[in-house]
């Protein structure tokens, strides 16, 4: 069933995102030559902690990082690690996910570590457009292929590939409910999208192709040729207007 939300329960939503935002700004602020993936989700983790919310992704399916940071080549779900260095040239994706009374919110932004190349920052380019080409299409009375669609005509007109296997999602009490919402599709087609509904649109995006592997350790996505690869989410409720991005810093 997909959940509607009236005014307050969309308010929760909203100190949600709210704090998931902050978050990602403060994981992109430390992004820094030197600093390790481990020593970001600690930062991360504490100022959830100090605002009384929490980090779900801890121990979802057995994941044993609080957040998700993912280097170059890695799509998403890296584990956070003292190994893993960030050096300059790097584009590290942190994707955020904050709870705050029993209500969640999400979200993902690829940062640029020191300078990179122009390669990295065309293909942040396109992927943070795709995903608002997604969300102006996240209106009552369109369907979620109308956000698909739109996601998957941007980034091919970059010449880059959808990721294979991963998408968006409903979101509310929990991090993911219904609907599906992937990041190519036929507009016109899926779940019809109602005023009350939540959803995460997250485009994540490959160099060259669709395909991916994902490692020993279980969990990080990676490309299958080694080529960058860049990932951006919101947490957006459809209403009767225009789409409220709920991970905005400041409401
Ligand atoms: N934030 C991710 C999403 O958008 C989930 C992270 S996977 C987890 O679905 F295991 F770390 F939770
Ligand atoms: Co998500």
């Amino acid at each position: 069933m997909i959940q509607i939300k009236n005014k307050e329960e969309l308010k929760g939503m909203m100190k949600a995102g709210e704090l998931a935002a902050q978050a990602l700004a403060l994981a992109g602020k430390h992004a820094v030559p030197g600093i390790s993936t481990w020593e970001l989700d600690k930062i991360v983790d504490d100022f959830v902690r100090s605002k009384g919310g929490h980090s779900p992704c801890k121990g979802y399916g057995g994941f044993p990082g609080h957040n998700c940071f993912s280097i170059n080549e890695e799509l998403i779900h890296g584990i956070p690690s003292k190994r893993k260095i960030l050096k300059e040239g790097d584009i590290l994706s942190c994707d955020i996910v904050a709870e705050l009374n029993d209500y969640m919110g999400d979200n993902t932004g690829t940062f640029a570590v020191g300078e990179v190349s122009d390669e990295a920052k065309r293909l942040m380019q396109y992927t943070k457009e795709a995903l608002f080409k997604g969300i102006e299409q996240a209106r009552a009375g369109n369907r979620v292929g109308d956000i698909s669609h739109a996601i998957e005509t941007h980034v091919k007109s970059g010449g880059y590939a959808v990721a294979e296997k991963f998408i968006g999602h409903g979101i509310g009490h929990e991090m993911h409910e219904d609907p599906e919402v992937p990041n190519e599709g036929k507009a016109g087609h899926g779940p019809r999208l109602m005023p009350g509904m939540t959803i995460a649109i997250e485009p994540m995006v490959n160099s060259h192709n669709r395909k991916v592997n994902i490692l020993n350790d279980k969990w990080t996505v990676v490309t299958t040729d080694g080529s960058l690869s860049c990932h951006f989410e919101h947490t957006v409720a459809i209403t009767n207007g225009e789409p409220v991005i709920m991970t905005l810093e400041n409401h």
